[in-house]
This record gives structure tokens, sequence and C-alpha cells, in this order.
């Protein structure tokens, strides 16, 4: 008797998170279904992940919003649980376009949401993110934390929560997992797919790749006059292959334990913007041209999460440091200057293990700020 496996859908499986967690799933035995129409992410990564995978990538185009098509969808390929990525996260595209992102991000939630309903299909993951907690009154951030969302992106996110509540009430046959995400970077360790942002990034890490491989000329560290050990923001950075095991993690906790969750996944740690260049020019040996810049309206000074619940609720936590981040990061880059419009890497990229490799004493190279 052949054992089918659960089939998960993956909305904007083929995005940054999304391809990732195809590849988390497969190997955690699930048959990951990507549902993408491609305004935000790119077809050829469906090659690259048959490559990593080595098997078929079954893939839908299209739109969310269709509600028919994804219920369609959903019974098609007789769905067990979903995990719902797509959706628009540029906080300052959120403020110049809101309803763009109340459409989409919230739309989404309800269109995907009502084809569940009408296929049995009661298992959702939702991709939230730690926005929704503003600025936060106590670091590290716990799930108790009251929200207080400063952008209409993390305002999304939170409506959103409200709603995957509020049907969970009405229909306790629901089973929802929040997930509620810190700063995502890095790659997987294969070099073959990662974060391929439209234009200027606005996240570091990718800009910092951008300067090290000489596309974009210096960083702007956008103000080093916060209450922080170096005066730079600090963040809880998480490689996005951990945030993948903990979307395996939340879709393997609903299915078999059937308890709904809101939990964190970071790693617990603040990182600054300057550790991670130091840690950056350690891991690729290229020096990281930067220049202090005034604060970005919006930002925080300092957060990073507890992440106790995700390891108790989920037995999940992150296992890869600031470094691995910054190598995987690198190797991404370096063999794809153009993202996923660069053609496939000539040869194979040797995939490193994730250990994180420890710099000898003293190794760390100075800083080189380009003075103004
Ligand atoms: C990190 C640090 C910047 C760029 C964002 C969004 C949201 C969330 C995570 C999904 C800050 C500094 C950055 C640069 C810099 N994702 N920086 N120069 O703002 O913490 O969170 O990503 O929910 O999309 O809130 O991440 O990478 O933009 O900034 O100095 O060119 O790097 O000031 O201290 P952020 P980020």
């Amino acid at each position: 008797m052949t054992l089918t496996k659960p089939t998960v859908l993956l909305t904007g499986g083929a995005g940054y998170i999304g391809s990732h967690t195809f590849v988390a799933l497969v190997a955690a035995g699930y048959h990951p279904v990507i549902l993408d129409d491609f305004s935000n992410s790119h077809p050829a990564v469906l090659d690259r992940l048959q490559h990593l995978t080595s098997q078929h990538v079954s893939c839908e185009r299209g739109d969310v919003t269709d509600t028919g098509f994804t219920a369609e969808i959903l019974r098609r390929y007789r769905c067990v649980a979903a995990i719902h990525f797509a959706g628009f996260k540029a906080v300052g595209e959120s403020v110049a376009q809101p309803l763009k992102y109340y459409r989409t991000n919230v739309g989404g939630l309800i269109s995907l949401m009502q084809a569940m309903q009408t296929s049995a299909c009661h298992c959702l993951v939702f991709s939230s993110s730690a926005t929704v907690y503003g600025d936060p009154e106590s670091i590290p951030v716990r799930e108790q934390h009251p929200c207080s969302p400063e952008s209409p992106y993390a305002h999304t996110k939170l409506v959103c929560e409200q709603i995957l509540d509020a049907q969970r009430t009405a229909n306790p046959a629901w089973r929802v997992g929040i997930l509620r995400y810190f700063n995502p970077v890095g790659a997987h360790p294969s070099g073959l797919i990662g974060e391929d942002p439209h234009g200027i990034p606005n996240n570091l890490m990718p800009y910092v790749t951008q300067v090290a491989i000489g596309k974009r000329d210096r960083l702007q560290v956008f103000g080093n006059d916060y209450p922080t050990p170096d005066g730079t923001g600090v963040r809880d950075y998480l490689h996005v292959s951990d945030l993948a095991e903990g979307h395996v993690a939340a879709v393997r906790s609903l299915l078999t334990q059937g308890e709904s969750f809101t939990v964190n996944l970071g790693t617990g740690q603040g990182t600054s913007v300057l550790e991670v260049v130091r840690a950056f020019e350690r891991a690729s040996g290229r020096a990281v041209p930067f220049e202090f810049a005034p604060r970005r309206s919006g930002d925080v000074a300092r957060y990073f999460a507890d992440v106790a619940l995700a390891k108790n609720v989920l037995g999940w936590q992150a296992t890869r440091n600031i470094d691995d981040m910054c190598s995987d990061s690198w190797r991404w880059q370096q063999h794809n200057p153009d993202g996923y419009s660069t053609k496939a890497p000539a040869g194979k990229i040797n995939p490193a293990s994730h250990q994180s490799r420890q710099q000898p004493a003293g190794a760390a190279r100075p800083l080189s700020p380009v003075l103004p």
C-alpha cells in the first residue's frame, strides 16, 4: 500500500521564505504545492527547487484572491493544510500605498480561508510578523506583549491574526498556527535559492550583499545614536532555513496535536548593524564600505524575541548563527549577482554544512567606514 504524503498548499510558495519552506517540507516527508502569481517572485526558482529536492515541483500559477481557483486546487491536491505566505511586506511602501496592502494582505487571507472552508481544509499556518508589536516596551519580546502596529503593513498582519481568531471561535474545527517572524536573512547553503529583492533593497542584508559584489557603492547605516552598545539598530536576525523548519514544526503540530498557537520565530539574540557588517566582512572576505546616515523613520532602536514558547509548543529553536547567515547570504549573492535572472550557476555549488564556522580569535577585520 503506497502511503501518500500529506499535501500542504503554500500560497506565495515561490517567494523567499516560501521556497525555503518548500525544501524543508519535502525533507520532512510532506508534499508541498505552490500557488503563486509570480508578481513578486521568479519562475526560475522552480527548476532550482526541483534540483534541490530531486522531485517534480507541483506549482499552480494564480492569485490567492481568486477564491474559486484556490478552492479547486485545495480539492484537486487533497490538501490537509495550508501555509499562507502570499502578500506584500515592505513597510515603507505600505505607508504610501495602504489600499494595495489591505486588499492583498487581508483580502488574500479571507479568500484563502473561504476556499479552505469550502474544501474542508481547516489547518492553516499564517506568516505574521514581529512588526505587530510596534516599538516594544520590554525586550526580549514575548507573545503576550501588547500589539501596537505602526504601519499599514504591520496593521494588516494584526488584522489577519484577529480574523483567524474570530474564525477559530466560530468554527472549532479550525486549527491555526500564527508565526511572528523577526528578521529573516540568509539563504539555502547550496547557493541555489535566496532573497531576490526587486529594485533597491529595503532590508539590511540584501543591501550589504549588493555592496559586497559591487552592485551598490556603500551601505548607509541608518543612525548611530541609538541607545544600543554601538549606537546602531539591534535586531533578531533569523536564518531563513531555521524559519522554514519552524513552519514544518508548525504544520506538524497542528496536524498531530490539534491545538492552535501564536509563537515568535527568532533566535532570542540581538545583533547590531555594525555587528552584521563585521560578520559579513569575515564571512565574505570582502570590505563593506559604509557611512553613517540619519535614522530611518519608523525604525526602533532594539528588538529581539523571547523564543521560549516556540521551543515549548513546537519543539523548535534556531540552530544557525550570524556567521552562517552571512556566509550563506554571500554564497547566494556571489553565484547569483542578478538573483534569479542570473543563468543557473555553472557547475554545482558546494553546499557548505551549516555548522557555524568559528573564526580564530582576533580574526575580525577592522570595519571599513567610508568617512563622509
Ligand atoms: C534592520 C536594521 C535598520 C537597511 C523589516 C520590516 C519588516 C520585517 C523585517 C517582515 C535596522 C538598518 C537597514 C539599510 C540600515 N519583515 N538598516 N541600512 O526594519 O528591522 O524590519 O524587515 O515582516 O519587513 O519591518 O529590517 O533589514 O530593514 O533593518 O542601517 O540600508 O538595519 O535601520 O536597524 P527591519 P531591516
